[in-house]
């Protein structure tokens, strides 16, 4: 997701927006009083964007878009689902079988691929689509039903994983959406920090000693490292990560998963200059660092350790089969050729301002990546063929 980053000047909410918040802060209250004191933030995040009917993505707010909070690549523009296509009408082709995507928004990637592998003649059998927020589900039936009959026929919602798999399955910006939890390194201790209330109510980010999981696993990370963090390094660790690839990888039969978002290799990602961590949060076009602001009115997120997401992948039989910049994807998927084929000016002039978005460095050129996990496919993937990072991971 884009947005600009301008912290001091957010826009004030409604008056139902505020009372909103408010009930989406009295549920994570209620939660840290029958806790004890304290949850930890992956709780939080769980309750303040997936509680059901008051979660920033189970609540009816536009998010996406110039009228939401932030802008996504297929929001952004058709090339990047369309590119996405050309990537799977080539695992189609050898594999058969169905599309599976997680997390659709508003489906407008969906809509995207399909039309474009209509347009190839290589349409999947079905299009499934696995939504956690019932608003964003009703959003994408909406979208797709306006789809001509052969291409919306094909799509069909889950409310669980399917049994098994075959073709691709995708996701664009779920890995940065799952809760993750913060820790602190000092001393040469790790310290979780969780989320606690003060006698007014507000809510406030407290250290405590990290128990187990958490604690192993920053120390793992740690020892891996080739420079020491300093004192009082923060920084995010994505527990969920590891559950999902797992039944990602238990489901696929043949084929590819290809993730898109923004993210590092675990070395750029723990690096001891990124001292403060990778948290973001997403308000109206406004990115900022405060995620106890307007709780179920804001997106709240981290970049994704792809080194995190390979290694649970590769954990569970799946190999590596890709890994590379967003822009190293779309241009190997021939977005420049895609570019070419509008013959109407006024949409060329629109769609290569796009591309420019897409593709440039200080754009989402480079600090989105696309990572591809195969299972039983041979031929090289077109989206990795001009830059593959993998060795960097
Ligand atoms: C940042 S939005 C991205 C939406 C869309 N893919 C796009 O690029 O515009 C994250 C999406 O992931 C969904 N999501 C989060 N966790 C999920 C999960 N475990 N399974 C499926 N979808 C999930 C959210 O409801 C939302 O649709």
């Amino acid at each position: 997701m884009t947005t600009a980053a301008n912290p001091s000047t957010l826009p004030v909410l409604s008056p139902e927006e505020h009372a909103h918040c408010g009930r989406v802060a009295a549920l994570v209250r209620e939660r840290i009083v029958a806790a004890g004191g304290s949850i930890g933030f992956d709780e939080y995040l769980q309750l303040v964007l997936y509680a059901p009917g008051l979660g920033y993505y189970s609540a009816g707010s536009v998010k996406f878009g110039a009228a939401g909070d932030f802008v996504t690549a297929p929001e952004l523009s058709p090339l990047f689902g369309r590119c996405v296509a050309q990537q799977c009408a080539q695992v189609l082709a050898e594999t058969g079988g169905s599309i599976l995507e997680f997390g659709a928004g508003t489906g407008r990637m969906a809509a995207d691929v399909l039309q474009r592998l209509g347009s190839l003649g290589v349409l999947p059998e079905r299009y499934r689509i696995l939504e956690v927020s019932a608003d964003l589900a009703a959003r994408q039936r909406a979208c797709l039903a306006a789809l001509p009959a052969p291409l919306a026929t094909r799509v069909e919602w889950l409310t669980s994983l399917p049994q098994g798999h075959r073709g691709v399955v995708l996701a664009n910006e779920v890995l940065d959406a799952l809760p993750f939890q913060r820790f602190v390194w000092r001393d040469g201790a790790v310290y979780e920090l969780v989320v606690g209330v003060d006698e007014r109510g507000t809510f406030r980010a407290r250290e405590q000693r990290a128990g187990g999981a958490l604690r192993a696993e920053v120390e793992r990370i740690r020892a891996e490292l080739p420079e020491p963090w300093p004192e009082d390094y923060v920084s995010e660790l994505s527990p969920a990560i590891g559950p999902w690839m797992a039944s990602l990888s238990g489901l696929l039969e043949s084929g590819v998963i290809l993730l898109f978002d923004y993210g590092l290799p675990r070395t750029h990602y723990y690096h001891p200059e990124r001292a403060r961590g990778t948290l973001r949060c997403h308000f109206r076009h406004r990115a900022h660092d405060d995620p106890f602001l307007h709780p179920g009115m804001q997106d709240v997120t981290a970049w994704v350790d792809f080194t995190r997401v390979a290694e649970a992948a590769v954990a569970g039989g799946l190999e590596l089969a890709g890994f590379t910049t967003q822009a190293g994807f779309l241009l190997g998927c021939g977005i420049e050729t895609l570019l070419q084929e509008s013959a109407d000016i006024a949409e060329h002039v629109r769609l290569a301002g796009e591309a420019q978005r897409l593709l440039l460095p200080g754009e989402m050129g480079e600090s989105f990546k696309a990572m591809a996990l195969a299972r039983g496919v041979d031929a090289p993937l077109a989206g990795f063929s001009l830059q593959d990072l993998s060795a960097s991971l």
